[in-house]
Formats: structure tokens, C-alpha cells, sequence
């Protein structure tokens, strides 16, 4: 496949406007991407390291064991979010992230989970597995949602509803409903006062937060690879505190098993963990050693987020943030404010996503048909890609209904304020 750019990219990503770095995606010109949160748009070099890769290990003459512990490549990701080798594996999704923690923690009977109704199906249904096998009892809260919410609401939300029980933590770096960036730091502090272990579902923070995972203070975090980061369908980051740094996390490691591994011991146990900064049993290992793996997912994976450096992880970051807040206040101009589903006034809560109901009539948000013919029509008459989203909102008997614009950098304000105008003129059409 050849590259459709014509200039150095080694050299120019850095300075390269917005238009010639659009050119390095495989984009279909024929199409508004409105959906990296489903699924993002890939490089051309990196499809190209995934076929060049796949072939390269085609013959089947190497052992394929060593290199599927991806030591490399996970030592050249885990600087990036600022963690080491043995706190980070190369998984297949943000999902199998979520259930190897949840079906790594000790949970029992006397232990309660708190989390949120605004938590993807990857969380929710795990930990009701968890409820169904050793009688974990899961706390819900519904986050609350709207222009006017504010850091300080979600995370009293979470106070709230936190008991003697409760054991755990989770809730998504950023909601795929109402596209909410928690306050993790804020959430980690509230969760470490009570002892509480943290989980954060990170599928839409890779390749578009430009974050230090340790300084977040969570114990755990679980990313997809192909959604804002632009890897391969099929990859995802697990992130798992290894180490004690009292700055970010006093608390001691929860003690943890490595389900899916070939690594484990045969007899006998791991080495202790550490209650240190100096890692003593590297459980990144433990966790990707996991029979043989894909060589080309990986190495495709860390193409991804090598470009990402060569064009700046937080330079990515104002970008993709400032399309979503443009598409915001256009929102807002088209629509009214009272159709927003996400954040506005507090910027701490912004990601580039934004939830909104589509029509006038206040009942249509609980319209699931209208929705769906809504997006199905933008993407059938209008070759514009997004997606509805369902979520529950306080006070409220229904389940509200909302489409869900999504900005990544490959997009342009033009394209985004076409396909408002589109929506716009639909929405009033089926009204
Ligand atoms: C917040 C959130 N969590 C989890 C998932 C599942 O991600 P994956 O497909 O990487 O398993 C999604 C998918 O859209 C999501 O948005």
C-alpha cells in the first residue's frame, strides 16, 4: 500500500498544519468521521507496519513466545503515559482490560463496588458477573448531566454514596453518554481517604488526553487502542499500579491475580509486591504473557502512538478539545443550550464529545426509534458518521435519548459545521 502523503513525515509532523495531517489517515473522502469514540480513523503507516509485520512472521520459523510478551513495544508505549514496562500491557480491547482487573480483585461477599448507570456495558456487566458469582454488591449512582454540571457535583455524587462497604471505585476517564471527563485526580483523592481502590474505564482517553497515569493516582486503568489513539481494531492498554509513590498513591497495592496468563507460577506463588517505588514482581508480564499473541497488533499499536509523538501528544490533545468545544457552541447556536446533554460552563469537564437531543419536542428524547432513524439517515443520505447513546438522567422516569457528535484532530471546523447544518435542517424535517 503506498503512503498518500507527499512529504517527509519523520521530519514535518511537528510543524505540519492541520489540512497535511488529515492526509495521513485513511480517511474515505466521501464521509464526515464524527465517531472516533466507536472507532478512530488509522494512519496509513500504521496499516502499513500491521501488513508488513503480519507478513513478516507469516513463514512461521521464529518462536513467537518471547516476542509475545511485547517487551519492546510496551517499553516504548508506557513513557508515553507516563508509566513504566511492568505497569502496562498491550491487550486486545478497553473491554478485556475491564474484566481482567474486575476478575483480578479479590471481591467478596462483604465488599461493595461503586460506580455509575453512565458506565459502558464493559464495566456494568462485569460487575454484575461479579454480583452473580461471589455476591459482590454493586452500588449505582446516576452522574448528573446537562451545561451546568460541575466537577465538584460529581464528585460529591460519588461521597454520597460511598459505605463502610464500599471497595472499589470505578467510573469512566471520560462517559461515552453525556462525553463528561471526570475529575479523576479529585475522584483518586476522595477514593484514597477512604482506602478505596480505583478503576477507571480509559477507553476514550488514549491519543486524545495527554495524561501521566501515575499521577492520576488510579490503580487501575483500562484504554482502547483504536479509538482516539488511532491503533488497530483489536488493541487496547491496561494500565496497573505497580509501585508505591506516596506523591500519587499512599495506599498499599490490592492484591491482585493475573487471570489470563501463562506466566503465573506452576507451583507456588508470585514474587511479593512491592510496598515501594522499586518494582518487585512485574506484573505487566504476568498479564501479557498470555499464550502467543499477534506481533503485528503490537507493533502496529506502537506505530500509532509514535506518530502521535512526532505530531505532539499534547499539541493532539488542544486540538481535538478545541474541535469539540467548537462543536459545542454550534450545538448550542443551532440547537439551544437546553439540548445539551454534556458539560459547558465548567471546562474541567470537557472532552471532545458532545451529547444533545436532536428535536424540539421534549418527548423525543425518549424516543429511541426517532434517534435511531435520525442517525440512520445521516449516515444513509448524508454520509455523515456518528452515533445515538442511551443513559438515564436524574429525576427523570425515562431513558433519554441523545445524538453524539464526536471531534477528533483529523477533523476541520467546516466539516463539523456542515454536518450541524444537516442535522439541524433533519432534525426539523422529522420534527
Ligand atoms: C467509555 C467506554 N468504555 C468501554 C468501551 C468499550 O471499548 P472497547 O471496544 O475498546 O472494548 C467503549 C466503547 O465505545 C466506551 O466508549
Amino acid at each position: 500500500m503506498a503512503l498518500s502523503i507527499d512529504f517527509d513525515v519523520d521530519t514535518d509532523l511537528a510543524s505540519a498544519s492541520w489540512e497535511r495531517i488529515r492526509d495521513i489517515f485513511a480517511l474515505d473522502p466521501t464521509t464526515t468521521h464524527l465517531n472516533t469514540g466507536t472507532i478512530g480513523a488509522i494512519p496509513h503507516e500504521v496499516a502499513e507496519t500491521y501488513e508488513q509485520v503480519t507478513r513478516e512472521w507469516a513463514g512461521g520459523l521464529a518462536n513467537i513466545y518471547p516476542p509475545s510478551l511485547y517487551p519492546d513495544y510496551r517499553a516504548r508505549i508506557a513513557p508515553d503515559f507516563g508509566v513504566d514496562q511492568d505497569e502496562l500491557v498491550i491487550c486486545h480491547n478497553a473491554t478485556e482490560g475491564i474484566s481482567r482487573i474486575i476478575a483480578g480483585l479479590d471481591l467478596g461477599p462483604d465488599d461493595a463496588v461503586l460506580t455509575t448507570s453512565h458506565e459502558c456495558f464493559s464495566v456494568l456487566s462485569n460487575f454484575n458477573l461479579a454480583h452473580n458469582r461471589f455476591g459482590v454488591r454493586v452500588d449505582l449512582v446516576t452522574l448528573p448531566s446537562g451545561p451546568d454540571v460541575t466537577a465538584e457535583q460529581v464528585v460529591a455524587t460519588f461521597e454520597a454514596a460511598l459505605t463502610p462497604r464500599t471497595k472499589v471505585m470505578a467510573f469512566a476517564a471520560t462517559t461515552l453518554f453525556t462525553g463528561t471527563r471526570m475529575p479523576i485526580r479529585a475522584l483518586c483523592d476522595l477514593a484514597q481517604r477512604h482506602g478505596v481502590i480505583t478503576i477507571a474505564d480509559g477507553a476514550l482517553l488514549p491519543g486524545v488526553l495527554d495524561v501521566n497515569l501515575r499521577e492520576l493516582g488510579l490503580d487501575f486503568l483500562a484504554g482502547s487502542g483504536s479509538k482516539f489513539q488511532c491503533g488497530p481494531l483489536g488493541t487496547g492498554l491496561l494500565y496497573v499500579r505497580n509501585k508505591v509513590f506516596p506523591e500519587h498513591n499512599p495506599l498499599p497495592l490490592p492484591r491482585f491475580w493475573p487471570v489470563v496468563s501463562t506466566w503465573y507460577p506452576l507451583v507456588g506463588d508470585m514474587p511479593k509486591r512491592t510496598t515501594t517505588s522499586v518494582e518487585t514482581c512485574n506484573m505487566g508480564d504476568y498479564l501479557q504473557s498470555a499464550g502467543s499473541a499477534s506481533i503485528a497488533r503490537a507493533a502496529a499499536l506502537a506505530k500509532a502512538c509514535e506518530v502521535w509523538n512526532r505530531i505532539g501528544r499534547r499539541r493532539i490533545e488542544e486540538r481535538a478539545l478545541e474541535l469539540g468545544w467548537y462543536a459545542k457552541r454550534r450545538v448550542v447556536q443551532l440547537f439551544g443550550e437546553s439540548a445539551l446533554y454534556s458539560p459547558l460552563h465548567d471546562a474541567r469537564l470537557h472532552a471532545p464529545l458532545v451529547a444533545f437531543k436532536p428535536f424540539r419536542a421534549p418527548e423525543d428524547a425518549w424516543n429511541i426509534n426517532k434517534i435511531m432513524r435520525f442517525v440512520d439517515r445521516l449516515e444513509s443520505e448524508h454520509r455523515i458518521w456518528i452515533r445515538w447513546v442511551e443513559f438515564d438522567v436524574p429525576g427523570s422516569p425515562h431513558m433519554h435519548y441523545a445524538a453524539r457528535v464526536c471531534t477528533h484532530l483529523f477533523n476541520h471546523h467546516d466539516e463539523i459545521d456542515r454536518a450541524l447544518e444537516v442535522m439541524a435542517r433533519l432534525a426539523d424535517e422529522m420534527s
